[in-house]
């Protein structure tokens, strides 16, 4: 079988003397979307942020499309085509719409996609036209998370990661970012989506890793299918 996009071998990571992964292994790209999900504060979104760069691996590897990217800078990392939404808003509240997205097309191999890029958002979401000259600090939260992924797909990724993209969002805006997300993924972009709303990510993706403990309790492969009640069962643990 060819190698997946992503492949996770050992990764450990951590802060200061706090262990959170002691190895974590998991794949990503092959074919479908990969969901992650499990209790707050169990290492989900420190995972995402080793395996992009954002913190230094402790250990393990990481390889994205044929390539040995351990412990690269997060640049080098988006220049290869891995890119990260983080969790929360981070972005800067004094840039425009505009300034975001023109950032997002950095590096060099998405720059020859900028012009085409910028229309894909802007068709993904219209508001964001509207409200080009706009700054950051004055838009809602479901706006500010419509410029983050926009700004992710103006580096014109291979693989895309979104750590919990509907978080504390209202249901109407929530369902329209919900609606942005699948449509990306028709478009042939991979993704891996962590999420607390499981109805959301058993449509969306089709391998889920249920990470507890900072590791892989349970993994559930393309073609085994799983009810939302064993998901709870999961959560709740019983
Ligand atoms: N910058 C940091 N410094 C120190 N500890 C941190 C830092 N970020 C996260 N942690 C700790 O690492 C552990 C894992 O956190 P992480 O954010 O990876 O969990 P998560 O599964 O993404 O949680 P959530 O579902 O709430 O987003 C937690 O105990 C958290 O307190
Ligand atoms: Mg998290």
């Amino acid at each position: 079988m060819s190698e997946p996009m992503l492949r996770v071998a050992g990764l450990a990571a951590g802060y200061g003397r706090v262990t959170v992964l002691g190895g974590i292994s998991m794949e990503a790209g092959r074919s479908g979307n990969v969901g992650l999900f499990g209790p707050n504060g169990h290492g989900k979104t420190t995972l995402l942020r080793a395996v992009s760069g954002l913190l230094k691996p402790r250990g393990g590897t990481v390889r994205f499309d044929g390539h040995d990217i351990t412990g690269m800078s997060p640049r080098a990392i988006v220049d290869r085509g891995l890119i990260h939404v983080p969790q929360g808003n981070t972005l800067f509240p004094d840039l425009t719409i505009a300034d975001c997205l023109t950032l997002g097309a950095y590096a060099p191999r998405a720059r020859a996609a900028e012009a085409a890029n910028r229309e894909r958002v802007l068709a993904l979401f219209p508001k964001l036209g509207a409200r080009w000259r706009q700054r950051v600090r004055t838009l809602s939260g479901g706006e500010r998370q419509m410029v983050s992924i926009g700004t992710a797909l103006m580096g014109d990724p291979k693989l895309l990661i979104l750590d919990e993209p509907t978080l504390g969002l209202a249901p109407k805006i929530k369902d329209e970012l919900c609606k942005a997300v699948f449509d990306i993924s028709r478009s042939g972009v991979p993704l891996i989506v962590v999420e607390q709303d499981v109805e959301f990510l058993l449509e969306l993706t089709n391998h889920l890793y249920f990470i507890n403990h900072g590791q892989v309790e349970t993994e559930i492969r393309p073609g085994e299918s799983l009810a939302h009640s064993d998901i709870m069962a999961m959560y709740f643990g019983h």
